[in-house]
């Protein structure tokens, strides 16, 4: 047998053991090889269905009886709670709104705040270097609005650089870029050594990985939904606040969705409690109802499983492509050690650029990041080991043409 039509026959076996492909069917999809959920995941099919019921029955005909009858003013912690259990968090600690790039800077200012309130003079926010720029840039600006200077580092170095001066640390669980995951219940019990909290972006990895935010005492975290929790382009993004944080938590945006009495229409702000203390304005409705109906794909579908498919969808992606395309035209950033690895797989080559092109060309789907990244994220809900084969084959016949 070739090696092509053993790892074709390897990942017909691996499809007819695999636990979660019937999710499949619950996505829109066609023939194309799409491993770009780690940007944009799929369209849950429920979802239209859904959002049309939103606005034509829900707005279209009760209107602005919709806030209660329809539940639209509590969407935001009810979805949260919905969340919640994908990131290891209990209830009333999570609420849905804003994009991420606002609740990180919620979530550091806040932590700011939190530290400071406790005494000792902290003026030291540690970043993550390699982090997607946003956070960077919202936590240079988040240093200048609370007196810090700010300190970019490599997560590895974070242990090293604490002490009684940090604020606040901001980390991402899943490098954008690499793919790395970073270990996150050893660098939160060292933040906390030093006595600060932490702000873990959790964009690359809920929906992919076990985040255990509630079992690793995480103080605040952010992440988006539109990645591996499908919520649609732009869907609403999410803040966790630790239970026993949320009455010191100071938001720096206290809007009035996020007040004791919101129809009180007080001048002077006074702060709910709970994890709606983290609102801001108007929740944007459409968006989140969309999100509410693409997270049924959850049901019955465990986080453990959907990691442990992850791992052998990459473990079988890194084999197909050892196998499949010639020694040294590609280069794995992503690391070999399960510990160590999100759901997606970097590959340094060369001309990215335009290989990424050609393979969107032929029906497989990666990103391009600058400057010689090719891309690959692996959703476990509607991602095949055949799928795999494919985009290996194809991703070695297009460095070879
Ligand atoms: C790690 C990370 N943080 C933050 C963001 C920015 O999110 P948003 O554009 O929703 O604010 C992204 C977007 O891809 C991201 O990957």
């Amino acid at each position: 047998m070739s090696e092509t039509t053993e790892l074709a026959a390897g990942a017909a076996k691996l499809d007819a053991a695999d636990e979660l492909a019937a999710v499949r069917g619950k996505f829109v999809l066609d023939e194309v090889v799409y491993l770009d959920g780690n940007s944009l995941g799929a369209l849950p099919a429920a979802v239209p269905g859904r959002v049309e019921d939103v606005v034509r029955r829900q707005w279209g005909e009760l209107r602005i009886r919709s806030w209660d009858e329809s539940g639209w003013w509590t969407a935001p912690e009810r979805i949260g709670d919905r969340i919640a259990p994908l990131v290891g968090a209990a209830r009333g600690q999570i609420v849905v709104g804003d994009s991420t790039s606002v609740n990180v800077f919620k979530a550091l200012v806040g932590a700011v705040r939190l530290a400071q309130r406790a005494g000792g003079g902290r003026d030291e926010i540690l970043v993550d270097a390699t982090t997607f720029p946003t956070d960077g840039y919202i936590a240079e600006s988040a240093a200048r609005m609370t007196g810090c200077t700010l300190r970019p580092l490599e997560p590895a170095e974070v242990p090293g650089a604490l002490s009684g001066r940090t604020a606040a640390v901001l980390l991402n669980h899943v490098d954008y870029r690499t793919g790395r995951l970073h270990d996150l219940p050893g660098l939160t019990a060292a933040v906390h050594a030093a006595g600060a909290p932490v702000v873990w972006d959790l964009c690359h990895s809920a929906g992919a990985l076990p985040v255990g935010l509630d079992e690793h005492g995480v103080d605040l975290a952010v992440g988006c939904t539109y990645k591996y929790l499908n919520g649609g382009p732009g869907s609403p993004a999410y803040l966790y606040v630790r239970a026993d944080l949320q009455d010191r938590f100071d938001s720096p945006l206290p809007g009035w969705n996020s007040h004791a009495e919101p129809f009180g229409m007080r001048s002077a702000y006074e702060p709910a409690s709970g994890a709606l203390r983290g609102r801001v304005g108007t929740p944007d409705i459409l968006s989140m109802l969309a999100l509410e109906a693409a997270l049924d794909v959850w049901d019955g579908v465990t986080v453990e499983a959907v990691r442990a498919k992850s791992l052998a969808l990459t473990d079988f992606f890194l084999e197909c492509v050892r196998a499949y395309v010639p020694a040294g035209r590609v280069q794995s950033l992503t690391p070999a050690a399960h510990a160590e690895r999100g759901s997606q797989v970097a590959l340094r080559c060369e001309d990215a650029g335009d290989v990424m092109k050609r393979l969107i060309e032929r029906g497989v789907v990666g990103d391009f990041r600058h400057p010689d990244v090719l891309r690959f994220g692996f959703t476990p809900l509607y991602v095949g080991f055949g799928d795999v084969e494919r985009a290996a084959r194809v991703l070695a016949e297009t460095l070879a043409g």
